[in-house]
């Protein structure tokens, strides 16, 4: 039996972890879970699984669980709550599902306790890979990654020596706008870019997928885990969405994981690792597939994921701050304050003033987000004119 801390329960992949959960629970017993604002959907889950301990880290949200009777579980608040949760004694498996770089802290927090970290929160990697990968050597904790693709990888490198790895090759679905030109793209709506057409997500990275923005930041996430430098990180578009990445190796031989478009799988192998358990979903059929295609990214008009592999490439704290600037931007875009196409021009004009500091600090990781997040509300307020 193992017991799993959620971060992020109510979210999308926070409730598909839920159930995986339902399926084994004499292999999975949930100990703690965390929620932003959704107290409703957390009342529903301490009702069903009584877990020890609950994170609401919007303080004034946390306010409404007061003298409400939920058991004897214990209801802590804010960012040190979602900090004390990750760190969890009785936990064996932290699941990070929080969006956005709030998830550092936790993450660090996980790996400091020496615990077995899922990671979906793929921010916490693009602000704080330096420092999470120094802690993770510290402890020898281990990270098992959930987003699909680096799943994908490390079922791929799982028996083989790191030193043989030639070439990483994320592939992606291309978004719902893939062959688009800058005119059409210019008249997307939210809800056109909300419709993706392989995965069903939370808003902000079915967004980052539409700009593109979501391999960019998964490029710079499989750098940090598998420590391959970006020269030898590739992306191809693969729209049908089977193959979910490639590794290739030293000799020529490349090595693909393949399957079906949905999270379960992958949130169950780091569950259930090193160990399988049975399918969440029908097996997949090659006759229907029938096809599998591949293209170049178009970098033209999806420049997020150039100005990724830009930050990338020039380091220090130019990930932190593209993060940060892409959280502010896709905001203003759900919100309708701002269009599909000020969202890289919202990055853009971050990046042009930003001065790199040391990414191994995480004090000035998170002054160079705060500084990120202020600058974009700028650019943001100059394009609502
Ligand atoms: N969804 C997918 O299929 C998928 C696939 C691969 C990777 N990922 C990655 O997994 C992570 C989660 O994505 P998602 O799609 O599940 O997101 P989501 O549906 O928006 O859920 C986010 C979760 O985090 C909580 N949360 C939001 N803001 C927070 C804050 N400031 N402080 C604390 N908790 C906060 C939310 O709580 P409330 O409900 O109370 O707001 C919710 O539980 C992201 O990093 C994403 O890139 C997702």
């Amino acid at each position: 039996m193992k017991n799993i801390v959620i971060l992020g329960s109510s979210g999308s992949i926070g409730l598909q972890t839920i159930d995986i959960v339902k399926r084994y629970p004499e292999h999975f017993n949930v100990v703690g879970l965390s929620v932003h604002r959704n107290t409703d959907v957390l009342e529903a889950q301490i009702g069903e699984f009584r877990p020890k301990v609950v994170v609401v880290a919007d303080e004034e949200s946390a306010k409404s669980l007061k003298g409400k009777d939920l058991g004897d579980v214990e209801v802590m608040a804010g960012i040190a709550g979602l900090e004390e949760l990750a760190a969890y004694p009785g936990a064996d498996i932290v699941l990070n599902a929080l969006v956005g770089s709030v998830g550092l802290r936790p993450t660090i927090a996980t790996l400091k306790a020496g615990k077995v970290l899922a990671l979906a929160n793929k921010e916490s990697m693009v602000a704080g890979g330096a420092i999470v990968n120094r802690t993770r050597e510290e402890t020898d904790a281990v990270i098992l990654p959930v987003d699909s693709e680096h799943n994908a990888l490390f079922q791929c490198i799982v028996g083989e020596s790191e030193d043989e790895i030639e070439k990483l090759i994320l592939t992606a679905s291309g978004g719902p706008f893939r062959g688009r030109t800058r005119e059409e793209l210019g008249k997307v709506t939210v809800e056109e870019a909300l419709a993706h057409p392989r995965w069903v997500m939370g808003p902000k990275i079915t967004i980052d997928s539409a700009t593109l923005m979501n391999k960019g930041l998964e490029v710079i996430e499989a750098h940090w885990l598998f420590r391959i430098p970006y020269e030898r990180i590739e992306v191809v578009v693969h729209p049908q969405s089977i193959i979910h990445s490639m590794v290739e190796y030293t000799d020529g031989s490349i090595k693909a994981h393949l399957g079906r478009t949905d999270m379960r799988i992958p949130i169950q192998y780091t569950l259930s690792y090193p160990e399988r358990l049975p399918s969440p979903v029908p097996p997949l059929s090659f006759i229907d597939v029938a096809q599998l295609t591949f293209e170049a990214p178009d970098y033209e008009n999806f420049p997020c994921l150039k100005f990724a592999f830009e930050a990338a490439k020039a380091g220090g704290t130019y990930p932190a701050a593209l993060n940060a600037a892409n959280e502010e931007a896709v905001d203003a875009f759900l919100n309708k304050r701002i269009g599909y196409l000020d969202i890289p021009r919202v990055i853009r004009g971050v990046l042009d003033c930003h001065e790199s500091g040391n990414d191994a600090d995480l004090g000035i990781i998170l002054e160079v987000e705060e500084w990120a997040r202020r600058t974009a509300g700028g650019v943001i307020e100059s394009l609502e004119r």
